[in-house]
This record gives C-alpha cells, sequence and structure tokens, in this order.
C-alpha cells in the first residue's frame, strides 16, 4: 500500500508533499488511527550514552525540523526521534525550490540550509508531545552568524533545549550552512568543544541530570581527518559521535544526470558506500571508547545490519524513510534484534 501512496505523493513538488505527508501522519496520529496501519515498534532495548532506547533504529536528523510530529513520527516504529537541526533565531533557509528526489537511485539532494522556526518555538512543540519516546534535539547555528561566533549559537541553543532532550547533537556537518563544516577541524574542534562541555558541566550541576553530547559528522573526510576528529572527540569526552551527514560527492552512478548537478548534500542510497568507509575508519580511530550511531543510505534491513557489524551501536534512516516508509523501520529493528 505505501508504494501505491508513494507513487501518488511523488507527482508532486517535493517540498510540499514532505510537508503535507507529516501533517497527514500527525492527523492520523491525533485521532488514534496511525496505528492501525503500523506494525507495533519491535521491543530490543539497548542503551547507549546511558540511554536505554527501546529498539536501535532512529529517525535522523532534518526530516522533523521544528518537533512538530514526533508523535506520528514515535508510532511509526522509531527507537528514538533526531529533531532539528534548531538555531538561536527561526530563518526562512536557503530558496526554492531547494528538494529534488531522484526516485531511480533512491536519493534525494538537499539545500534546505536549515529552514527552521527558531529554538523556542522547537522547545513548545516538544512540550506538547504524548508519546514518552528517546528524543534527540539537534542543534546548529543561524547562517548570519559569522563563524568565529558559532560557539555562542551552540550555547544558546544547548542552554534552551538541555531540559527537553535525552541527548543533543551537535551538527557541524550540514553542507547547506557556509563555513559550517571547518568546524570539524583542528583546534578549532577541540576549543568548542571544550565550551559545550563547560556548560554540559555546569547544566548537569544545575539540573541534576546529565545530557549527553553526540557530534554529527560529514561523509566528505579523509582517513586523516577521520583519526584528527576521533582524537579530539575523546579528548573532549563527548558521549557520542553520528556519522554521516549528507555528500558534496556525486557518484557517477547517478541515473539522473541533470538533477545530480543541482547544488546541495546528497543522500540515501547512493552514500551507503562513502557513509560506511567513514565509519569502518572511525570504528577503527575510536577503538570502542566511543558509541557510533549510523547513518547514511540505510535503505534495506542488511544495510542497517552491516553498520552495527561495522562497529555501530545505533543506527538512524532519513531518505530509507521517504522511500520505504515505516516497513523499513520494522525490518531495520527485527534484523538487529536477532542478530
Ligand atoms: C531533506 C533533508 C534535510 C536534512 N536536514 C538535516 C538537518 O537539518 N540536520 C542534520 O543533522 N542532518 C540533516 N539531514 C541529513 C540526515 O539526517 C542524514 O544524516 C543523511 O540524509 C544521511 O542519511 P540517509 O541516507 O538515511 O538520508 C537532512 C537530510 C535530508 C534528506
Amino acid at each position: 500500500m505505501f508504494k501505491i501512496i508513494r507513487k501518488i505523493l511523488f507527482l508532486f513538488d517535493a517540498e510540499k508533499i514532505h510537508v503535507l505527508s507529516l501533517n497527514m501522519m500527525s492527523l492520523l496520529s491525533a485521532s488514534g488511527l496511525l496505528e492501525l496501519f503500523i506494525k507495533k515498534r519491535i521491543n530490543a532495548p539497548v542503551t547507549v550514552m546511558g540511554i536505554e532506547f527501546p529498539n536501535a533504529v532512529g529517525l535522523a536528523a532534518g526530516l522533523d525540523k521544528n518537533a512538530r510530529h514526533i508523535d506520528a513520527l514515535s508510532q511509526c516504529g522509531f527507537g528514538f526521534i533526531e529533531v532539528g537541526t534548531v538555531t538561536p533565531l527561526a530563518q526562512p533557509g536557503n530558496e526554492k525550490p531547494r528538494l529534488f528526489r531522484l526516485p531511480k537511485d533512491e536519493a534525494i539532494i538537499n539545500r534546505m540550509g536549515f529552514n527552521n522556526d527558531g529554538v523556542e518555538a522547537l522547545i513548545e512543540n516538544v512540550k506538547r508531545k504524548r508519546e514518552n519516546c528517546v528524543l534527540g534535539i539537534n542543534i546548529g547555528k543561524n547562517k548570519d552568524t559569522p563563524l568565529e561566533n558559532a560557539v555562542d549559537d551552540y550555547l544558546i541553543c544547548m542552554q534552551q533545549v538541555y531540559s527537553f532532550a535525552d541527548y543533543i547533537t551537535i551538527n557541524i556537518s550540514s553542507p547547506n550552512t557556509p563555513g559550517l563544516r571547518e568546524l570539524q577541524h583542528g583546534d578549532g574542534l577541540s576549543a568548542l568543544l571544550e565550551q559545550l562541555k563547560i556548560q554540559q558541566s555546569a547544566l548537569h550541576k544545575s539540573t541534576q541530570r546529565y545530557v549527553p553530547l553526540a557530534v554529527k559528522i560529514a561523509p566528505d573526510l579523509s582517513i586523516d581527518e577521520i583519526e584528527d576528529i576521533a582524537q579530539r572527540l575523546i579528548a573532549a569526552k563527548i558521549d557520542a559521535v553520528i556519522a554521516t551527514n549528507t555528500t558534496n560527492s556525486r557518484p557517477l552512478t547517478l541515473s539522473h544526470k541533470n538533477i545530480a548537478e543541482e547544488t546541495g548534500g546528497l543522500s540515501g542510497k547512493p552514500v551507503l558506500g562513502i557513509s560506511n568507509t567513514v565509519l569502518k575508519q572511525l570504528s577503527r580511530a575510536l577503538n570502542g571508547k566511543m558509541p557510533i550511531i549510523a547513518v547514511g543510505g540505510i535503505s534495506s534491513a542488511t544495510d542497517a545490519l552491516d553498520k552495527i557489524k561495522a562497529g555501530a551501536s545505533l543506527v538512524q534512516i532519513y531518505t530509507g524513510f521517504i522511500y520505504s516508509g515505516p516497513k523499513l523501520i520494522h525490518d531495520c529493528a527485527l534484523v538487529i534484534k536477532n542478530h
């Protein structure tokens, strides 16, 4: 049935349908009907970063940027939901069109540019959620904030979301905010992480609650860069790393040659190889000292299991969910449970 619905939805503009589908899902969820269409969440608890996750398959950031659809998405069977990326102030993001489907490749190219309603609006939405799900909140910087002041934006967001998140993701890897990925490198990265850890420690004391920090990295990194990042994350005592975001690269195998020329981050099936290469290199560099949440290109249960076998403790899905629907979550969680 999902295939038929998808065929119809894919006839229309990608971003409009994205918003419409999420609104429809939330309506079904609120009326209690969504559960009738979807299999029960796979129960396969796993503890990572000190948090118990009902299963190892999460929703990746970017689908629910303003945390408006947590209940509906959670009812789809995810073991955890990551909302955001949210920035201190609301911002419109890049000009439309900025979201492109590559159906033959089961891929997406996006240059959304952190369109979101700002951190205060996100918190109001989080307060309204009814589902008791594990919630990650992914934070970033406003486009207009100069890179040298980026840390201020992360600190503002962290301060605001701390009491509402089970974990917080520091997104320094979106390709669509100019300069953001530079934060992944060298002493600048260590300085950023140090500031974040100082604030985490202060918030831990004042709230009596430790909220782990995860750092999300890009797939477009050399092995030397991955090793350097890994050592800096360990030194800063970061709680987890999320690998990977979308890629700037364009595999030659892409069928939609004209769409492939669009600027933006590529996600979905064609990213699996490059994302897994980073995962394996990262796993070797971290040597078990930090859990990895693996994301990028999962379009089957085997893909998810391969990421676990390559060293991931949890996985996340975005584009595969758009192409395959909730069944993919169920299949991935089941195969990981039985592994
Ligand atoms: C339309 C779109 C928007 C995204 N927005 C964000 C975002 O705001 N923050 C973030 O950390 N990742 C974002 N991502 C990246 C995903 O979270 C994920 O890391 C990436 O798409 C690879 O996973 P996938 O192949 O399963 O989609 C976005 C991806 C897509 C397709």
